[in-house]
């Protein structure tokens, strides 16, 4: 049972490794050894790991004493208001509804024009200065991080204050203590910029939500602070990382590549199986179960854990059939990138948006972009809870 190397290491950054699919074989639910010393269940099947996040025996609840920890520390302190990750009925419904009209697919369109010019102007920078260039540093970090910025209304200048302690907070490598400092500083950054926006409410996402809230008598400093933070946390870190990781992935099938081009319609499309192959989140939906339930079968007893390997399950080849192989027009929208049931990704139309964005106008505006070092030299975050790339070095023919 024992696994010191639980969670598997990434390995090559574009393909799930054995250590990811391997468990697939042994039944629906194996029990692990997590770094913590904790035991906890492992679910890899696209079934059980969907039943789970729609069983209402399970909790999302970071908090309780038995949700499984994956990066060895439990940092949310008990007093702090929940994030909305972190709640389960009847709080979180409520909450999420709040918020949710910000990030429909009507609301999200109106956005278009201005991803576009953001993508533009960085493309244009990236162009105009020396090659290689870093992906990561000119495109992939900076668009997200202003379009979540310009929606929330923080001011893009503190991106690197925000940037550099969301990493730290997502390095499983991290110790306990920088991990803490991270988080503190993060929440107090947060903390000042509600303060003054309820003085003086703008119009952006949280100004709205100050109105709103003042409107129907639910107004609560630390719980809006608590969800402007998530946001800006889950809003820039997770959409880089596909870019960065997807532009990679692209350019290495060129022949797909090739026609995604001709057709940008096909695009939509490309993303999803993109999201599906990279699953860049897994872990983050893991439970705990509050009451004695079953998976696949499976008995799971009350306060027992349940972690799911979600790049496994998007590998179920009973739901994508060769799912090793990157078909670009498969077209599948149930992969469980974004998760799955009530906590299902919040800024999901935001990511769909600005990848589509991005990948239509890097590829466009750059024929010749090519990675600039050997694939398997690319610095991989195989230490952090989210998979991605430290850095992408790219270059182009100068006529580009
Ligand atoms: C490619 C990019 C993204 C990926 C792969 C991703 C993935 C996920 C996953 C797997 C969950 C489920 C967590 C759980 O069940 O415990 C989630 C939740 C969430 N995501 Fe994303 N996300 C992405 C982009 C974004 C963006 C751009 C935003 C914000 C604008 C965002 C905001 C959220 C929020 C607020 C939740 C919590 C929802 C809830 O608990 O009700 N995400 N995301």
């Amino acid at each position: 049972m024992t696994e010191p190397d639980f969670p598997p290491p990434r390995g090559c950054p574009f393909e799930a490794t054995d250590g990811h699919l391997a468990r697939r074989e042994t039944g629906p639910l194996t029990k692990v050894m997590l770094r913590t010393g904790d035991e906890a269940w492992i679910a890899t099947r696209h079934a059980d790991v969907r039943a789970l996040l729609t069983d209402p025996k399970f909790s999302a609840n970071r908090l309780d004493p038995n949700f499984p920890v994956i990066v060895g520390r439990r940092l949310q302190r008990q007093d702090s208001p929940r994030s909305l990750l972190s709640m389960d009925p009847p709080e979180h419904g409520p909450a999420r509804r709040a918020v949710l009209g910000e990030f429909t697919v009507r609301r999200l369109a109106a956005l278009r024009p201005r991803i576009q010019q953001i993508v533009d102007e960085h493309v244009d920078a990236m162009l105009a200065g020396p090659r290689p260039a870093d992906l990561v540093a000119a495109l992939a970090l900076p668009v997200p991080s202003l379009v979540i910025c310009e929606l929330l209304g923080v001011p893009y200048p503190d991106h690197d204050y925000f940037q550099a302690r969301t990493k730290t907070l997502l390095n499983r490598k991290a110790t306990k203590e920088q991990a803490i400092a991270a988080s503190d500083e993060l929440r107090s950054y947060m903390d000042d910029l509600v303060t003054r926006k309820e003085a003086d409410p703008g119009d952006d996402l949280i100004g709205r939500q100050i109105r709103q809230r003042r409107a129907d008598g639910t107004a609560d400093h630390d719980a809006l602070t608590s969800l402007a933070l998530l946001l800006l946390i889950a809003g820039h870190e997770t959409t880089a990382n596909m870019i960065s990781l997807g532009t990679v992935a692209l350019l290495q099938r060129p022949d797909q590549l090739a026609e995604l081009r001709a057709d940008p319609a096909k695009t939509p499309h490309a993303v999803e199986e993109l999201l599906r192959h990279l699953t860049i989140v897994e872990w983050v939906t893991s439970r705990v179960a509050v009451a004695d339930t079953e998976v696949g079968g499976v008995p799971v007893k009350a306060g027992e854990g349940v972690v799911t390997m979600n790049l496994a399950a998007n590998h179920d080849p009973d739901v994508f059939p060769e799912p090793a192989r990157v078909d670009l027009s498969r077209g599948a929208r149930n992969h469980i990138a974004f998760g799955f049931g009530a906590h299902q990704c919040l800024g999901q139309n935001l990511a769909r948006l600005e990848l589509q964005v991005v990948f239509d106008t890097l590829f466009a505006r750059i024929p010749t972009l090519r990675v600039a070092v050997p694939i398997d030299e690319l610095p991989v975050k195989d230490d952090a809870t989210v998979y991605g790339l430290h850095e992408l070095p790219v270059t182009w023919d100068a006529a580009a």
